[in-house]
């Protein structure tokens, strides 16, 4: 693609993005009548987080997003200040919604409704209103209820909770017909304590087995993990019959160790593949307030859909196949990159990088801004960037026992995610800077090594 200024210079082109307004969560992910069907939490009124609607999108490949009319709005008195995070499931042809209503009262109290819409076509939905009452032992921030069936039938409904102690929790409930909800207790076999709320559960099913994704508020920043203002991560376990999960151990994984990745909703698609998006992302209130393009009306973006899957403890993250579809041909190819500065083709572009045993040392840096490190010795892989508010440099890092393998890039020309060693570890970062510069520069390659780089320019 050439570059054009008449397109605005952080526009993202094959991410979802908020058609104006502010876009957080994913919600209601599904494939129904063929297509897929993304819904979002959206503020088309503004780029602040309040009048939260589900906003709509649907394709075909995953790859081309038709954005349509919000498919439910804060109009009923128990949404009226917001139509919160939730999910979707199909019945017979019909699409159920299950979302949070949201009320706030003059003198700030909240109230929040675990709600239910149907619909017949995936376009038109009717609002049945509120599922259940508020449960009891639980504050009012209970909220984001992610629907699955188990292989017996019965539905199950985890929320995202607050104890009236005011420690974070899941919770869960059952149905026959999704009408009627049985309260289960809190979903965790032992309890957990993990920060002050835990937002957007979800439970991830695999032959051996089950996890629990989640991301909690509150966690306290321990050296280098937690730095985000809130994290979402993972417990491996069991969710028994009886409804509880039973985790393996009491450790709490990051799913992405990059700035903005957070609340993301996975589903099966018909090919039987667990895809997840994430909202990217959430930051500090005065970091969000400084975002290039809110000038352009718009803020954040949903990841790239990611394929998901679990190996010995661990989830990996791997971008999905059909994303292949958009490279364009004829990659550039390196091999021999001692000090090199590489052109790149486009903003939208993939890098992969391939060693085939793992480098001494490594690190590229991407426009001139983002730096990517690898430390053999200490196995310390890093990222750093500069705050588009402090303009300083921050960092982020994980530990690769294992060396580096590999990379996978997938840049925009202000969103990267990058996965590591096949999805093992994932960075999800945004960066805005306002040169035009296009450099790769890669460096610390003392002698010529036993790797490559493709560079394959992407577009719809
Ligand atoms: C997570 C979250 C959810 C809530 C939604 C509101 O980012 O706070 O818990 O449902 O966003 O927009």
């Amino acid at each position: 693609m050439s570059s054009n200024s008449e397109i605005p210079k952080h526009q993202l082109h094959y991410h979802i993005v908020p058609p104006k307004g502010l876009l957080n969560d994913p919600n209601g992910l599904i494939q129904y009548n063929g297509l897929y069907h993304v819904f979002f939490q959206w503020n088309q009124h503004g780029t602040v987080h309040k009048n939260k609607s589900w906003g709509h999108a649907t394709s075909k490949d995953l790859l081309h997003w038709e954005y349509h009319e919000p498919a439910l709005e804060p109009d009923e008195w128990y949404d009226k200040d917001g139509v919160y995070s939730g999910s979707a499931v199909s019945v017979q042809n019909r699409l159920y919604l299950f979302y949070t209503g949201n009320v706030r009262s003059v003198d700030g109290s909240r109230e929040s409704y675990q709600c239910l819409a149907v619909s017949e076509d995936g376009f038109q939905f009717e609002k049945k209103g509120p599922l259940f009452k508020h449960p009891v032992g639980y504050t009012k921030h209970v909220r984001d209820p992610k629907v699955w069936q188990d292989k017996e039938g019965i539905w199950w409904m985890v929320v995202g909770a607050q104890r009236d102690d005011l420690s974070g929790d899941a919770i869960l409930y059952q149905s026959t017909d999704l009408l009627d909800w049985k309260f289960k207790g809190s979903l965790m076999e032992e309890e957990l304590f993990l920060g002050y709320m835990w937002e957007c559960p979800d439970i991830l099913h695999f032959e051996e087995k089950d996890v629990f994704v989640f991301s909690p508020q509150g966690l306290e920043t321990n050296e280098k993990q937690f730095q985000n203002i809130y994290q979402t991560g993972y417990i491996t376990g069991k969710f028994a019959s009886t409804g509880k999960f039973i985790q393996d151990k009491k450790s709490f994984r990051e799913l992405d160790k990059g700035f903005e990745f957070y609340a993301p909703q996975s589903f099966i698609d018909e090919n039987g593949r667990i895809i997840s998006f994430g909202w990217v992302g959430v930051m500090y209130p005065e970091v969000e307030a400084a975002v290039p393009t809110r000038k352009d009306g718009w803020l954040h973006a949903l990841s790239i859909p990611r394929e998901i899957t679990y190996t010995d403890g661990i989830l990996k993250q791997q971008p999905v196949t059909e994303l292949e579809k958009i490279r364009q041909p004829n990659p550039k190819v390196i091999h021999d990159f001692t000090k090199q500065v590489i052109e790149l083709p486009s903003l939208q572009s993939e890098l992969l990088i391939d060693w085939e045993n793992s480098p001494t040392d490594f690190s590229l840096i991407i426009r001139e801004d983002v730096l990517l490190e690898y430390i053999h010795e200490t196995r310390r892989f890093m990222v750093s960037r500069t705050n588009w508010l402090t303009q300083e440099r921050e960092e982020r890092e994980v530990r690769l026992e294992k060396g580096l393998e590999n990379i996978r890039l997938f840049l925009e020309s202000s969103l990267i995610e990058l996965f590591i060693n096949d999805g093992e570890e994932v960075f999800t970062l945004r960066y805005f800077i306002e040169e035009e510069s296009r450099q790769l520069s890669v460096s610390k390659a003392e002698k010529k090594e036993n790797r490559m780089i493709q560079v394959y320019e992407l577009e719809l």
